[in-house]
């Protein structure tokens, strides 16, 4: 079936059954085959949307909000407070909500950032994610791009010339904790220590879509007053693996955009979005509640190892591969196109990845390992020599 012509809504009759299954199994089909992308598949949210999946949960306003309609803002409230402890944030200056992404977080944080410092130059890696300069540019700021180093690290002596020649005005600093392409990671101490230079001030924000949980769970990556840091953003579908784009912003309340209580809604308007998906809040709040800490310090171990695991069946066969210490990400010489289209690997020109997600096992990896082999094949080593050689013998190897 074709399911562009199946699905067209221009049609009178629609076998609504048959479009959904289809698409169900396609991505079924191709489920066993998709390491290239950050979305952990160990968990069931089943709990949840028996629940809750039939109706529409609007957390509009702000997670302190109460009243008006169904809304999930205990379970958001939940997931905020549980998110900012483990950062280890002040529980006295510590504000956030649950997004719609990374994204959303992002621009939540540097929308707060730029309320706070209007004139700011925001300054990224050009290892940060593609939606950093688009943001910029959504804000209107002056956007800065830093060198990065071969393997995705922010370059801080460029950033510090940078700094430099832009002395007079404040500095927003973006740092990524797990860059899109291979998970590094930005030391914040050593931003924070440039920024704490910076005449005119300013803001340090981590984006930590994928890596923040599992730094923080290893305490590598904290919000205390120590840290300097004035806001985060993570991905709620990545390491936490919910079936709905979702994620968590924390701001420093002392930073945070005050919003203006609206009356038609009886809330208060502090987030990007207006109408905000409850459902995500609360499937966030089971992923966190189902494994809790200990579970995901499990997981975050469990996933490294993996990834460990790759790099050495990937490099045994002569093909080149690495991950950083701490990373999920195994970041490899792009294989040839069957290989890499048939899982699903994300390609930026001669490097790919892949990601062992929560949910990816060793069997999916020794299975791309044996294709990868099978399309790459090199050179039969050269036989070792034996006496018969020697002998005038013709002999044959199987
Ligand atoms: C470093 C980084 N930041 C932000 C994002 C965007 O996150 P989302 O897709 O949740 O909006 C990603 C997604 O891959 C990412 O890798």
């Amino acid at each position: 079936m074709d399911l562009a012509v199946a699905a067209d809504l221009r049609q009178d009759r629609i076998d609504i059954a048959a479009v959904l299954d289809q698409l169900v199994g396609n991505a079924d089909a191709s489920a066993a085959t998709t390491i290239g992308y950050p979305g952990a598949v160990d968990a069931s949210h089943d709990a949840v949307l028996r629940r809750l999946g039939s109706r529409l949960w609007n957390n509009i306003g702000d997670p302190a909000d109460g009243g008006g309609v169904a809304h999930t803002r205990v379970l958001e409230r939940a997931v905020v407070a549980w998110t900012a402890d483990l950062f280890a944030m002040p529980s006295t200056d510590r504000w956030g909500y649950v997004t719609s992404g990374g994204t959303e977080g992002n621009l939540a944080a540097l929308y707060a950032a730029k309320r706070r410092y209007p004139t700011a130059r925001v300054f990224y890696s050009r290892a940060a994610h593609y939606s950093i300069p688009k943001l910029v540019d959504v804000l209107g700021a002056h956007g800065v791009p830093v060198r990065a180093d071969e393997r995705g690290e922010m370059d801080y002596n460029d950033l510090a010339a940078q700094l430099r020649r832009r002395k007079r005005y404040p500095a927003i600093v973006v740092g990524t904790a797990g860059t899109t392409l291979t998970e590094a990671v930005d030391d914040t101490a050593r931003i924070r220590d440039l920024l704490a230079e910076h005449p005119a001030g300013g803001h340090l924000h981590v984006d930590a879509a994928l890596s923040g949980i599992p730094l923080a769970l290893d305490g590598r990556l904290r919000l205390d007053d120590a840290a300097g840091i004035g806001s985060i953003a993570i991905s709620g579908h990545k390491f936490l693996g919910t079936p709905v784009p979702s994620g968590v912003v924390l701001v420093r309340d002392t930073v945070r955009t005050l919003g203006q209580p609206i009356a038609y809604t009886g809330t208060v308007d502090t987030t990007i979005s207006g109408s905000r998906c409850g459902l995500a809040a609360a499937l966030l709040w089971h992923a966190i509640a189902v494994q809790g800490r200990e579970g995901h310090r499990w997981r975050a171990v469990h996933a490294r190892e993996l990834a460990a695991y790759a790099v050495t069946q990937i490099t045994a066969i002569g093909w080149r591969a690495w991950r950083h210490e701490h990373a999920m990400t195994v970041v490899l010489d792009t294989p040839p196109a069957e290989v890499r289209t048939k899982w699903v690997l994300a390609t930026e020109g001669a490097v790919s990845h892949l990601i062992c997600m929560p949910g990816i096992t060793r069997t999916q990896i020794d299975a791309f390992v044996t294709d990868l082999a099978a399309a790459t094949p090199r050179p039969a080593a050269p036989r070792p020599r034996t006496p018969a050689d020697d002998s005038g013998l013709i002999t044959t190897t199987r």
